[in-house]
């Protein structure tokens, strides 16, 4: 593994993950490819463009483009896909699921495709606890049937799926990762922990769906990108493996962590009109990723303080999404008339 081309590396996680990976392999080089959607920022991967220009490239362009992937693999050498491009947010998925089948599922096809074309050594599948479903007792195991309930988990789930049948059916030598919520530097805030920090930072109130009792393993995004590592370097091939941090706390418990973070009062809490389909607790058991050596850093708690922290610290990164008018437009919609209502 040297050559490594990470799809959606200007986005959230997959920026955190180049950056990480350069920094821990000196001999890799990454190229990263991507669309640049609203979540996909050249601010985010700035600071790896300067550091290690000489082994670090930027393609822009779309995972469903076939010409383009198969030319960008084929030029470039690549011996290894990470693939983290997706849409990623359940309530766009709701609003608008069909860009979610485009890319998470046909795009998913045809880099496996690419891959195969091309000999490619490791295809690495980035994917989400969210595609077992809900699981209101009890964790998940990579061996369970997958349930996903949202436009955004069955797309992911079809991409497993899609990524286990080439490997049945060619050989193709692949992994999956299952992750949990992840939280850390550039996410962009419309998921709940940022769009919380930066609301509370600036007194607006906070839009807790439902009751807030629904449970999620917020993991921090370097104890994910650690675990993709393990799982390139120490997983066996065909294997899935999830990874976070084996423990969940409730929305309300988030929430309070963050206001007490930033030592904002309680009445910014407003309950809202729920989510349709809302999952109410997903729960991972990561002792397989445990078994090749890994272990996370940092419980729930200490990610979400940690998250904060940086939002509170960076608002030159969040600032000009939060005002710009593409953002404006989205929170209206989804948050206009919840607000209003509560
Ligand atoms: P993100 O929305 O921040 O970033 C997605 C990136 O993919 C962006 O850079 C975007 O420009 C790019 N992209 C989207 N469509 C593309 C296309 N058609 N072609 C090329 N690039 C495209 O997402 P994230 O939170 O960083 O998630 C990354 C991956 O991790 C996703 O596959 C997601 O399903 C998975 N995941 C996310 C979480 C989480 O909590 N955020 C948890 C588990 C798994
Ligand atoms: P989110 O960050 O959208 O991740 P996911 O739905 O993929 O787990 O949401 C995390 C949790 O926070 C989820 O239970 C929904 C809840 N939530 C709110 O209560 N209010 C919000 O405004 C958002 C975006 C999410």
């Amino acid at each position: 593994m040297r050559r490594l081309m990470v799809t959606g590396g200007a986005g959230f996680i997959g920026s955190n993950f180049v950056r990480y990976m350069l920094q821990a392999h000196p001999d890799y080089h990454i190229l990263v490819y991507d669309k640049l959607t609203y979540a996909g920022r050249l601010e985010n991967l700035q600071d790896v463009a300067e550091i290690f220009s000489d082994r670090y490239t930027f393609v822009r362009g779309d995972i469903c483009d076939v010409a383009l992937v198969d030319s960008t693999v084929e030029a470039q050498d690549i011996d290894t896909i990470v693939n983290f491009a997706a849409e990623t947010h359940v309530d766009r998925s709701l609003m608008e699921p069909g860009s979610f089948i485009q890319t998470d599922v046909y795009g998913t096809y045809v880099l496996l495709e690419s891959a195969r074309k091309f000999g490619v050594e490791r295809y690495h599948q980035v994917s989400t606890d969210e595609v077992y479903g809900q699981v209101l007792d009890g964790r998940s195991t990579e061996a369970d049937h997958l349930e996903p309930r949202s436009p955004y988990s069955a797309s992911k789930a079809a991409g497993d799926l899609m990524v286990l049948a080439y490997q049945e059916s060619w050989g193709l030598p692949v992994t999956i990762s299952r992750g949990s919520n992840n939280v850390g530097p550039y996410q962009y805030p419309e998921k709940v922990v940022p769009l919380f920090a930066t609301n509370a930072i600036d007194e607006e109130p906070l839009p807790v769906y439902g009751d807030g009792q629904q449970m999620r393993d917020y993991q921090y995004v370097l104890d994910h990108c650690t675990g993709i590592d393990t799982v390139l370097h120490k997983g066996v091939l065909g294997e899935i493996y999830n990874v976070g941090t084996g423990a969940e706390i409730t929305n309300m418990m988030m929430t309070e962590v963050v206001l007490e973070t930033l030592n904002r009062p309680r009445a910014l809490i407003l309950h809202v009109a729920d989510r349709p389909g809302h999952d109410r607790r997903y729960a991972l058991d990561v002792s397989k990723l445990r078994t090749l050596g890994w272990e996370n850093q940092y419980s729930c708690v200490q990610a979400v303080e940690k998250t904060v922290r940086w939002y509170a610290d960076n608002e030159s990164w969040w600032r000009p999404i939060k005002s710009g008018d593409t953002y404006k437009s989205y929170y209206a919609q989804q948050y206009g008339k919840r607000l209003e209502d509560a």
